[in-house]
């Protein structure tokens, strides 16, 4: 496969079949996207793989969570506040495709909030990861993450798997941390889903759009 058709076929997948994946596979994935650059080759990602009978013992953890409402606050403000345009139209935008693909009308709210809380169960997927950086790192290693983590999603297509990202996961930062059992010093940026997706899932459909380039690119030559 070339790197060209790996970008343009891997989007944000959000509903999985129920087909076990390897963790030999994975493990493999997450090691090569570690070719990924850094500033300073400081390679600031940690991550936790979660498959099998450890996604298993996860979900005992978590589910109990989700049906008591709980959630935590995050250590990081997911988006900035307020949220100005053209950032805020877009991430309507995104939104208001995704619940039309689902079905999901705007007013309803409580169907909305229903469908969102997939995110803290993986989208159902088999695997799944999770992704740490150190407390003392700041905005340049963090975008060190997000190379490694497009690397990650780029290899998944390869193998004929796919992902979806999510920041959602702060909201449960403790519950995560204290599950996977990491120092104090570690904080979670975002999870990833991990699956064969399920053709059939109409949300599995929603194609995002992109902004035009005259929005955000100055060429000087
Ligand atoms: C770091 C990161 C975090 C994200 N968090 C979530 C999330 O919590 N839940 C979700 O459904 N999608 C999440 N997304 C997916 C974005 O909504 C998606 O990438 C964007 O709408 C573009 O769509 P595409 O990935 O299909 O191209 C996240 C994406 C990134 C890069």
């Amino acid at each position: 496969m070339q790197v060209s058709e790996a970008v343009a076929a891997r989007r944000s997948t959000r509903a999985f079949l129920d087909r076990p994946i390897e963790t030999a596979l994975l493990r493999d994935i997450l090691e090569r996207a570690a070719r990924a650059p850094s500033g300073g080759n400081l390679q600031p990602w940690h991550i936790h793989l979660l498959g099998g009978a450890g996604m298993e013992r996860f979900r005992a953890v978590m589910e109990p969570k989700l049906e008591a409402g709980h959630a935590d606050t995050p250590e990081y403000p997911i988006y900035p506040s307020p949220l100005a345009a053209p950032y805020r139209d877009r991430r309507f935008a995104v939104g208001e495709e995704m619940y039309t693909r689902l079905g999901i009308p705007r007013e309803d709210k409580p169907a909305r909030l229903r469908w969102f809380q997939n995110n803290w169960r993986f989208f159902e997927a088999p695997a799944g990861l999770f992704l740490f950086v150190d407390r003392e790192m700041g905005a340049a290693q963090w975008s060190d993450l997000g190379g490694y983590l497009q690397t990650v999603m780029l290899l998944l297509v390869e193998a004929g798997l796919a992902s979806c990202p999510q920041e959602a996961w702060a909201v449960h930062h403790k519950t995560v941390a204290s599950f996977c059992d990491v120092p104090e010093n570690l904080m979670l940026f975002c999870g990833l889903a991990i699956g064969h997706p399920d053709p059939d899932a109409s949300v599995n459909a929603l194609a995002t759009s992109r902004a035009p380039s005259n929005e955000w690119l100055t060429i000087h030559d």
